[in-house]
């Protein structure tokens, strides 16, 4: 297990390097996965004149939704790590017309909060499992929030319901460059939350109080463009930036080979229909929440960093 520094430093590279794909196809991203936060945005019940954060932003998206809901008079702020794709968010939602929507540049895990805070509620799509130190950015989220402000975020379960993920990396990867290192046991990736337990004492110790986690299932229906599909799923994951870097030839042989590898999911004519399986989180902040360091499990306290000499900043 690589230490936190080297984690965030990862994290840092790869979306980086993720960046220019995820703006390429951040309108097919907007509507074919849409699915993958829906659940939440129905669940944070954004009210006109609220103040909402949006926690990984990405190209911005899910923050105009919520801009939508909580109208003129509210405000939504999205924050990102990624620059280029902030950058992204606000050249496709401009404030001139979309009032009340804001984009910030900053680490989660290293922010003492979110510029705009107190806010009443937040949200994050796919995000949380990719924090280097989940413990540390949901206790920013945590201190962002005003005494019982609401979060509802979503994450993937585990790779077994959701196996498009790693069908499309094993055809891209033979046929595209080095690879990110493969994330190792809780280290930040797709499924660094299949134990839900962890995924409760990461919240628990953040300051969040009625922590609920629920398994929730979704599909994500594509058009039936192996191509097109392929190439959106190969550049989203962690194949992108290689496969980016791969010459036009070997990028079409990659393509082809993670299309071959979706047939499973494909009804040939009519689409595809990609199962994924969520965790639901939804919690509650705190009035003075004190971190809880959790005693059930040594190793974890000592990856989220909550063992001796963690560093509580502000609490
Ligand atoms: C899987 S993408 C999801 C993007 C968007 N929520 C969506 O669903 O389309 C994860 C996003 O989290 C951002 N991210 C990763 N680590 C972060 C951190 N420590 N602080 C802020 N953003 C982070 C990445 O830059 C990326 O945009």
């Amino acid at each position: 297990m690589a230490g936190t520094e080297t984690l965030r430093a990862r994290n840092a590279d790869f979306w980086a390097r993720a960046a220019p794909g995820w703006i390429r196809h951040a309108d097919r991203q907007d509507r074919t996965g849409r699915p993958l936060g829906a659940v939440a945005m129905d669940r944070l019940r954004a009210r006109p004149g609220e103040r909402i954060l949006d926690v990984g932003c990405g190209c911005g998206g899910t923050t105009a939704e919520l801009a939508a809901a909580v109208g003129p008079g509210g405000a939504a702020v999205g924050v990102d790590l990624a620059a280029p794709m902030v950058a992204a968010a606000r050249t496709r939602f401009p404030r001139a017309r979309h009032p009340g929507l804001e984009f910030v540049t900053a680490d989660i895990e290293t922010v003492e909060v979110v510029p705009g805070a107190p806010f009443d509620a937040a949200f994050s799509r796919m995000t949380l499992m990719l924090l280097a130190d989940p413990r540390a950015g949901c206790a920013t989220i945590r201190r962002s929030l005003r005494p019982g402000g609401r979060l509802a975020a979503t994450v993937f379960r585990d790779g077994g319901s959701t196996p498009w993920l790693s069908a499309v990396m094993l055809g891209a990867a033979p046929h595209v460059g080095a690879l990110p290192p493969l994330p190792i046991g809780a280290e930040p990736g797709p499924f660094a939350f299949a134990d839900p337990a962890r995924l409760e004492r990461v919240l628990s110790a953040s300051g969040f109080g009625a922590v609920a986690i629920e398994p929730h299932e979704v599909t994500l229906d594509a058009p039936d463009e192996p191509d097109a599909v392929a190439e959106w799923l190969i550049e989203m994951g962690p194949a992108g930036a290689a496969y980016r870097a791969t010459a036009p030839p070997g990028q079409a042989t990659a393509r082809a080979a993670a299309a071959r590898l979706l047939g499973r999911f494909r009804d040939p004519g009519a689409g595809y229909r990609l199962p994924a399986g969520l965790w639901l989180i939804t919690a509650t902040s705190m009035a003075s929440a004190t971190p809880r360091p959790t005693p059930r499990n040594p190793d974890w306290r000592a990856l989220d960093g909550t063992g001796p000499g963690m560093d509580l900043r502000g609490h």
